[in-house]
């Protein structure tokens, strides 16, 4: 059984894991926050992929813990599909380090331009490509996965290289928003009198760290400032140091909000 373990928070990676899934056959799609959930969790697989956002021209916390915590590591190989708004930077070459750290090699990785949906970036709305290049974004991304489980089927070993360059723009661009633990970050947040009390921000969490009480939104310090809650949030209701979040929304065309619920929750991944 292959297995692919995956952080997502506007469905890009859930949709891509979807597809690569289908096309490997007998394959398993995971939730990484979900597993982290156990005290002790295990990455296995006879090939073990990881597919998941690039953040801040790097990889996201929640997936650097989530392998350098593993109790073990087995499988003969090991792939990942890395998306990006614009480009993933260093997020395949530190995979790689943080792979060769548990004493395994990253046998294929494929980087993806997507849709940013970073919308806390001032630059947000200028980057948001019109709705017919994201469409073709999404086809373009499509047709880089369908290719890479033929490669990966065919036992084939390549690596995209990554770009310093790109690494460092992120960094300029949002000075000081990377920290090396965000789970505190939410203390940033807070809920205008716009909230309705819809729940869609809990919903969306990949990691449960929104509970409603008396219909209003308490976040949990556990932070992975992925933007889920925001983008999914109808009313704008949630600003971060005061911002109000009223930006174009990104998500996934193929992706509702019910099937990342029910993902996040270690259901179905369809
Ligand atoms: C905190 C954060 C940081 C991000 N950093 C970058 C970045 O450095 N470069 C980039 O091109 N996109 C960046 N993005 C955009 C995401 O990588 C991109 O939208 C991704 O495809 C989202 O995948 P998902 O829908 O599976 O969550 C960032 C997004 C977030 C939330
Ligand atoms: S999604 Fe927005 S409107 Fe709905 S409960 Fe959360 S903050 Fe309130
Ligand atoms: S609180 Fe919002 S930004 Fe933070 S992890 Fe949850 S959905 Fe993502």
């Amino acid at each position: 059984m292959k297995k692919i373990y995956v952080f997502t928070s506007t469905g890009n990676s859930l949709h891509l894991a979807r597809i690569l899934a289908r096309e490997l056959e007998e394959c398993e799609i995971l939730s990484i926050p979900r597993l982290m959930e156990e005290s002790e969790w295990t990455i296995d697989g006879d090939a073990a992929g990881f597919i998941f956002p690039c953040y801040y021209g790097t990889v996201p916390q929640i997936v650097s813990r989530f392998i350098r915590g593993a109790a073990d590591i087995t499988g003969r190989k090991f792939f990942a599909m890395i998306s990006a708004g614009r480009s993933t930077g260093l997020a395949m070459e530190h995979l790689r380090e943080l792979l060769e750290e548990r004493g395994k090699s990253l046998h294929y990785g494929r980087s993806l331009t997507m849709v940013s949906n970073y919308m806390n970036g001032w630059y947000y709305s200028a980057v948001m490509p019109a709705r017919k290049k994201i469409s073709r974004l999404q086809d373009q991304a499509d047709r880089t996965v369908s290719a890479a489980a033929a490669d990966i089927l065919a036992g084939k070993n390549s690596v995209d290289r990554g770009s310093r360059g790109n690494y460092l723009l992120p960094r300029i661009l949002s000075p000081g928003r990377y920290v090396e633990d965000t789970r505190p970050w939410d203390s940033e947040f807070s809920i205008s009198g716009n909230c309705t009390g819809c729940g869609n921000c809990a919903r969306a969490c990949p990691v449960d760290n929104i509970r409603l009480q008396d219909g209003r939104p308490e976040f949990s310090g556990n932070c992975q400032r992925c933007m889920g809650c925001i983008q999914f949030c109808p009313s704008s209701a949630i600003q971060i140091q005061g911002k109000v979040m009223n930006k174009r929304k990104y998500v996934h065309r193929d992706i509702t909000l019910k099937d990342l619920t029910a993902f996040h929750r270690g259901e179905a991944s369809g």
